[in-house]
């Protein structure tokens, strides 16, 4: 026997074991210590040494659909458990130490007040959809140059030149809708409306026309599966974290992403001369145009002119590509679901669906099919449709696809909205929850009815009514929504062109018809039968928050 082999006696090998064994139980143990210390002495559901609030949490989430996203459960914790505008929960080691906010005073103190770092988790989500250096979760330097960089391409003026473009888009999709309103077909809105609104921005970021809506894609395959294999919200569910294909598929479809990105932006790349010649030097602002512009200006210090730069750098290339999948994915995936909720409350209010209808008739006159022309022609007809804005903004009230999770910090204090009582954020996951904001009945009459009118409130001078502090859909402060007026701009039109061409009925009594049809799990017949705000198209977590089931539904032609 070898010297080494004579060291290595069974006596040994136990004690080494045991004493590796014992390290991790005693790191664990400090960890475990330090988590739930953190949370000693604040509001938030009942809190056990060892489970933390998961088993508190758990028995809320129990009487919720289990499909339903993260996002929906703070209201009912707050609720369960009679808790106050803000309160700390601690799901620890399935998720980080966590200080929920449903107040407006509070989220405005760490988004615009003084705007705080992202949260590692939206940086590890990102990874899916963007990459490293993607706009959503990176910081400082690299996030200011970015955002100044594309903040042209998405200014109401530039954005209204982008109108007939999105109404070509729009007329394939109303055709596609009238020929499954023609068979009565059951399907899923929600993937008709991605396909329509990822079309939209593949053309507003690439210059390209994904036609997505009329054949598959590889690029936006891969964006929805993708969403699919995400994991989010694993502290519900740390079920998510087994499935060993996750992080195969994740790697597979980033892969095919990146090489249809790529290739777009070398070819972009290589011809921008020829394109800067053919239009006369007209600036443009496509996303990634907007992107080489930024790498040209740097890179021509060294060349004779931006013209003559020969290579794309390759770090500059890879962060491109990021921003560029940022934009496909964060500009279609939030606006697929408002449309979908936009159909889904107005089925269910004739009134308002009348109402509606007769504003398109007045914009643009009784015959619906005269609609798409005239958009084309007169971009601003869309600041006409007031009613129809009000829906899009009552949509997104109740069924925020999104919301912002910062980091707190050892040096900075939230307050307490009715005591002013410092709170420390070190530590902790500061969580905005968009829709506890939206709902909480401190600030909305009827918080879970669908209204469009507190939209439209004037007060005596006919002036608006002040945006209520704790509508926050687009988030607010520094970081907010680089795409809202696209987004709401893409809504109007969508709803201006389809509202008065079918009758939308939604159809979750059927919804196990479609199950395993590869969208997503399908449901079991109690959770079928489940309500959330008493409502059947809850929310669930695919890459943003989408309606459940993807919205089934059926169309009707409108005579
Ligand atoms: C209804 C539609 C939309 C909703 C509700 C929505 C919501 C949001 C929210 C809540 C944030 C903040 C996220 C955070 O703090 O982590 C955000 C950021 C962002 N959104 Fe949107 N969004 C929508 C549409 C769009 C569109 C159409 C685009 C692109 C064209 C877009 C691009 C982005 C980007 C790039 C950011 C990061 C901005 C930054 O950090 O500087 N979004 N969005």
């Amino acid at each position: 026997m070898s010297p080494t082999m004579d060291l290595l006696t069974p006596t040994r090998l136990a004690w080494a074991a045991g004493i590796v064994l014992l390290t991790t139980i005693l790191r664990f143990w400090q960890k475990l210590h330090f988590h739930r210390s953190l949370v000693k002495g604040l509001p938030g559901p009942p809190h056990s040494y060892l489970f933390g609030s998961l088993i508190s949490m758990g028995k809320v989430v129990a009487q919720q659909p289990g499909s339903a996203a993260p996002q929906t459960y703070p209201s009912f914790i707050k609720e369960y458990y009679n808790l106050g505008d803000w309160f700390v929960f601690d799901p620890w080691p399935f998720g980080p130490v966590t200080l929920v906010t449903l107040s407006p005073e509070m989220a405005h103190e760490f988004t615009v007040k003084q705007s705080m770092p992202k949260h590692p988790v939206v940086d590890d989500f990102m990874q899916n959809f963007g990459g490293a250096g993607n706009m959503v979760s990176s910081e400082g330097a690299q996030w200011k140059k970015w955002r100044s960089a594309f903040n042209p391409g998405f200014s109401a003026a530039y954005l209204m030149t982008l109108v007939p473009s999105i109404v070509d888009n729009c007329d394939v999709f109303s055709s596609i809708m009238l020929a499954r309103a023609k068979t009565n077909e059951l399907f899923r809105m929600e993937s008709a409306t991605t396909n329509l609104t990822v079309d939209i921005i593949g053309k507003v970021v690439l210059d390209h026309d994904l036609k997505s809506q009329l054949h598959p894609n590889e690029l936006v395959d891969s964006f929805i599966s993708q969403t699919r294999w995400t994991p989010i919200g694993v502290q519900f569910n740390p079920i998510e974290l087994i499935d060993i294909r996750m992080p195969i598929m994740l790697a597979w479809n980033n892969f095919k992403m990146n090489r249809y990105i790529g290739r777009l932006l070398d070819e972009r790349f290589s011809t921008r001369n020829a394109r800067h010649e053919a239009t006369g030097g007209k600036r443009q602002k496509y996303v990634i145009d907007l992107a080489l512009e930024s790498y040209l200006k740097e890179a021509s210090g060294s060349a004779a002119d931006k013209k003559d730069v020969a290579h794309m750098d390759p770090a500059f290339r890879t962060a491109a590509i990021s921003n560029i999948k940022t934009f496909l994915f964060a500009g279609h995936d939030t606006t697929s679901s408002t449309i979908c909720y936009a159909y889904y409350y107005l089925s269910q209010n004739p009134a308002m669906l009348a109402r509606i209808r007769a504003e398109h008739d007045a914009v643009f006159g009784p015959d619906p099919a005269q609609a798409s022309a005239q958009l084309k022609e007169n971009a601003h007809l869309l600041n006409k449709l007031e009613y129809t804005t009000a829906v899009i903004k009552e949509s997104l009230r109740l069924q925020p696809p999104a919301s912002t999770v910062r980091v707190g910090q050892e040096d900075f204090y939230l307050h307490d909205p009715e005591t002013g009582a410092p709170i420390p954020t070190a530590n902790f996951m500061l969580w905005a929850v968009d829709v506890g904001l939206h709902r909480n009945p401190a600030h909305w009459n009827d918080p879970h009815t669908f209204d469009p009118e507190r939209f439209l409130q004037k007060s005596s001078d006919g002036k608006p009514e002040p945006a209520n502090p704790a509508y926050v859909p687009f988030s607010k402060g520094p970081r907010n929504c680089i795409g809202q007026e696209l987004a709401m701009i893409e809504s109007r039109i969508i709803l201006a062109l389809t509202m008065r061409l079918f009758d939308f009925s939604p159809a979750y009594d059927e919804i196990r018809v479609l199950n395993g049809d590869g969208y997503g799990r399908g449901e079991s017949a109690a959770e079928a039968a489940m309500r959330q705000f008493g409502d059947q198209a809850w929310q669930v977590q695919k890459g943003t928050a989408k309606p459940r089931g993807g919205m089934p539904c059926r169309l009707r032609v409108r005579e």
